[in-house]
């Protein structure tokens, strides 16, 4: 099935109705998730160890499929497709990278991703030389993968599957390991890729690395979303943050503690839609 090309009547580029997952070994990993992303959005998924983080953007490229419930993608229900047909424009970074790296040398690696989606060689060597050069590679590019430190694999991940060019690019942990100019390039990379129309999804702990982005932002907990709303408003609140184990970035604290910031009443962000979704 040929997925469509792009949504220009405003329909959501992913939709959540409704989501039940439970793992083969009967462990409910996802109780009920709701949620719809519109093309060009960046959206942060944050959220204590277990949540469910890694469960929900797993059903995106199709790796997993509901227990109950829908997931669309691109208007098209992931149930009707395999995850080979998702991937060319779901690209997903895994959290471990050693999923997601057998080639033989660093070059091989992102070859043959590229090859896979019937790229031509000229192409590809364009791209291949881009990758190895955004992302600090080039000295790496005949090592093998497996001989590369747990940063500069996560690194090669990344470049992997940005050199196919996918419309949503799924980042799950992409700054752990990283140095801060590596975090730097990964922020200048998510802005260049919302500027392009496409859509960013990053799963993280790091805080400090998602506020200067203001994504939008889901916080989960016990496979469930809590929050969802503005950077600003859902990690203002102590509220959201506590439910959700996660600690809110240190401006706010600062800001809140100087008096700039006043912790939020939700009466001023009704308009910004935070759902509050309370399950059992
Ligand atoms: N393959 C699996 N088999 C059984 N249970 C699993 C499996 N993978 C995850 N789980 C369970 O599902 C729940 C959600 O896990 P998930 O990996 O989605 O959490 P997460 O929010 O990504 O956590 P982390 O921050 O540690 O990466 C956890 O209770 C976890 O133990
Ligand atoms: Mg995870």
């Amino acid at each position: 099935m040929q997925l469509n090309s792009n949504l220009k009547d405003g329909k959501p580029i992913v939709s959540f109705e409704d989501v039940f997952y439970s793992h083969p070994n009967g462990n409910v990993a996802l109780k009920g998730v709701n949620f719809s992303l519109r093309q060009s959005e960046v959206l942060a998924i944050l959220g204590s160890n277990g949540a469910g983080k890694t469960t929900l953007v797993r059903h995106i490229n199709g790796l997993l499929k509901p227990t109950r419930g829908k997931v669309s993608v691109f208007g098209e229900d992931t149930k009707q497709l395999s995850s080979a047909q998702l991937s060319r424009r779901v690209g997903i970074v895994f959290q471990n990278p050693n999923n997601q790296l057998f080639a033989q040398s660093v070059r091989k690696e992102i070859e043959f991703g590229l090859r896979n989606f019937g790229f031509s060689e000229d192409i590809l060597k364009k791209r291949v030389e881009s990758a190895l050069n955004d992302f600090s590679l080039l000295d790496y590019a005949d090592r093998p993968p497996m001989e590369l430190s747990g940063g500069e694999k996560k690194r090669l991940c990344i470049a992997l599957v940005l050199a196919w060019d996918p419309d949503i690019l799924i980042l799950d942990e992409p700054t752990v390991g990283q140095d801060s100019e590596q975090k730097e390039k990964l922020s200048e990379m998510t802005r260049l890729l919302q500027s392009q129309n496409k859509n960013v999804i990053l799963v993280t702990h790091d805080v400090e690395f998602v506020w200067p982005l203001q994504p939008r932002i889901i916080l989960m907990a016990n496979g469930l979303i809590v929050a969802d709303g503005t950077s600003q408003a859902v990690l203002s609140d102590s509220d959201f943050t506590n439910r959700a184990d996660v600690l809110a970035p240190q401006l706010v604290d600062f800001s809140k503690l100087m008096g700039f910031l006043k912790p939020f009443p939700s009466a001023p962000f009704e308009a910004e839609k935070i759902l509050r979704i309370e399950h059992g």
